[in-house]
């Protein structure tokens, strides 16, 4: 990770409020990345867009820049955002939640707000995982008021966002979040665990050039029926650690053996 150049990143508590990874860093996370199709055609749409800005702005419609992300763990949120940067070429700024929160809210609100000044500064995909935190809807609140401010700070972040970078968000609580933030977003993607063909294409890539005998990853895309891309990852390195071990080939009984060892909790 290196650090970027003349815009500072903000600091709270200490610590710098979000960790930077340059368009490179990216590159190196998303090369196995696979998407569910209507989000692959969400992504190309909003890429294509931002590729043809002059013409968006000739016809003096707005150009999206802010996407919220909604779905269960292990499924490619925080992937996506990487996989956005390295297409734009342009650094992540991942948010860092527990530094940006904090006990006096007052102060959150603030933090909110410099690290959007930033983001409008210097061109970047601005990541915001577990949004649901700061976004929550403000009757659900027990701290209502300070609450509420950090939404009202949020809302006007968001409206003032006219700038080159992305803005992105994810939760695994879409029902929590605040009606009105909700609206501001101009693209949402939902993720969900993937069908059988996209479990078959990550399979595929997740087994590479390790040797298998025939019908093995047809066999793991039907067993991992329910588990999403986290799992499935882990149940087939699990299973070419074996193969391995026994000098052989991957086989369907390596994969029906680390399920059992894996044991994902997505599965009853
Ligand atoms: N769509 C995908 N394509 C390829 N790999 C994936 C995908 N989704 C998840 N993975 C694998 O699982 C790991 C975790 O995924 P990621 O962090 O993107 O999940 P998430 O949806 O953000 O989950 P959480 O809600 O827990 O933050 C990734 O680093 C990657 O190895
Ligand atoms: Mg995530």
């Amino acid at each position: 990770m290196s650090k970027n150049n003349n815009n500072r990143l903000p600091r709270a508590k200490g610590s710098e409020m979000a960790t930077y990874y340059t368009a490179k860093d990216c590159a190196r996370k998303v090369k196995r990345i696979v998407f569910q199709s209507e989000n692959r055609t969400i992504i190309e749409e909003f890429l294509t867009i931002l590729a043809m800005k002059d013409k968006f702005e000739e016809h003096d419609v707005p150009i999206p820049n802010k996407i919220v992300m909604y779905g269960p763990p292990g499924t490619g949120k925080t992937l996506t955002a990487f996989y956005m940067a390295q297409q734009l070429d342009v650094p992540l700024v991942l948010v860092r939640l527990d530094t940006i929160i904090h006990s006096h809210l007052g102060e959150t609100a603030s933090n909110v707000r410099k690290i959007f000044e930033y983001a409008k500064a210097s061109p970047c995909v601005l990541f915001l995982d577990e949004f649901d935190a700061i976004a929550r809807t403000r009757e659900n609140n027990d701290e209502v008021k300070e609450m509420a401010r950090v939404v009202n700070t949020l809302l006007q972040c968001l409206d003032e966002f006219e700038c080159g970078s992305v803005f992105m968000a994810a939760t695994n609580l879409q029902e929590e979040l605040d009606h009105a933030v909700w609206r501001r977003f101009d693209t949402k993607m939902t993720y969900g665990m993937p069908d059988v063909a996209t479990r078959n294409e990550y399979i595929r890539l997740l087994i590479g050039e390790f040797g298998q005998e025939d019908g093995t990853q047809e066999h793991a895309a039907a067993l991992l029926k329910g588990c999403s891309f986290a799992d499935m990852e882990q149940i087939v390195l699990k299973a070419k650690r074996k193969a391995i071990i026994e000098s052989a080939m991957l086989t369907a009984r390596h994969i029906d053996y680390s399920l059992e060892e894996y044991k994902p909790h997505v599965m009853a």
